[in-house]
């Protein structure tokens, strides 16, 4: 069974305040957005293995570590998710970017595929899979439906937010992957929205509404 990781970490508990704030505008939440993807990327990547290679210092040689083992995609989904993409770069510049494109039916709340482009050698990746919000769960789902389809065997999912009835549903459709988030909510309310959440991610990232 994958594991559940809840990084409340304080610097993490007080920027998720912030969005969480109906007063926050779009610039911050979207800053705060990616600053906490950086801050949970540093914790889902801490088991990635290294290897030992000797370098030469400007003073001696030196046995160092770095980075070994497969190789990394970043896959978010539309829209939200791409906030927490440009951050996680910056810290694993040699992933490559995949992306599921993926919205709520208002009525059924269930997900509808509008798109998908992933790497080529996706299923010979460690793939971290970003959303913000992860409410009845029916999105991350189907996302990670996608990429087993794909032929990925390695997928960690990393959301802000998440209801324990979305936790419920990836864990139980999925229970090989690993799930890491920054706060487990109350609820969902009759409109499947987080309780209390922050809101629709999506529109608070990019401000339509
Ligand atoms: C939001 C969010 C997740 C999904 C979570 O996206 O970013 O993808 O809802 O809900 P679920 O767990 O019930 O599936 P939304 O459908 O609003 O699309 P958007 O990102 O394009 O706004
Ligand atoms: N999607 C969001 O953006 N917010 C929620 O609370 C639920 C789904």
């Amino acid at each position: 069974m994958g594991t559940l990781h809840v990084l409340d970490h304080p610097l993490i508990q007080h920027k998720l305040a912030i969005l969480r704030d109906a007063r926050t505008g779009v610039k911050e939440f979207r800053e705060i957005v990616g600053e906490i993807a950086a801050l949970m990327c540093y914790e889902a990547t801490r088991d990635l293995p290294t290897e030992e290679v000797e370098i030469q210092t400007p003073v001696a040689p030196a046995k160092v570590r770095v980075l070994a083992g497969k190789k990394l995609a970043i896959v978010p989904i539309l829209r939200a998710g791409l906030g927490m993409v440009d951050r996680m770069i910056t810290l694993i510049p040699s992933a490559k970017v995949g992306h599921i494109g993926l919205y709520r039916d208002p009525e059924t709340h269930r997900p509808v595929e509008y798109y998908c482009k992933l790497p080529g050698d996706i299923s010979e990746r460690r793939v971290f899979l970003v959303d913000p919000m992860l409410a009845t769960g029916g999105s991350a789902a189907a996302a990670i439906g996608f990429l087993k389809e794909h032929g990925c065997r390695s997928i960690t999912l990393m959301n802000i937010i998440a209801a324990p009835e979305g936790i419920e549903v990836v864990r139980s459709a999925h229970p090989d992957v690993d799930l890491f988030v920054a706060a487990v909510d109350e609820r969902l309310n009759e409109h499947a929205y987080i309780v209390p959440g922050l809101g629709d991610a999506g529109d608070r990232i990019f401000g339509t509404k």
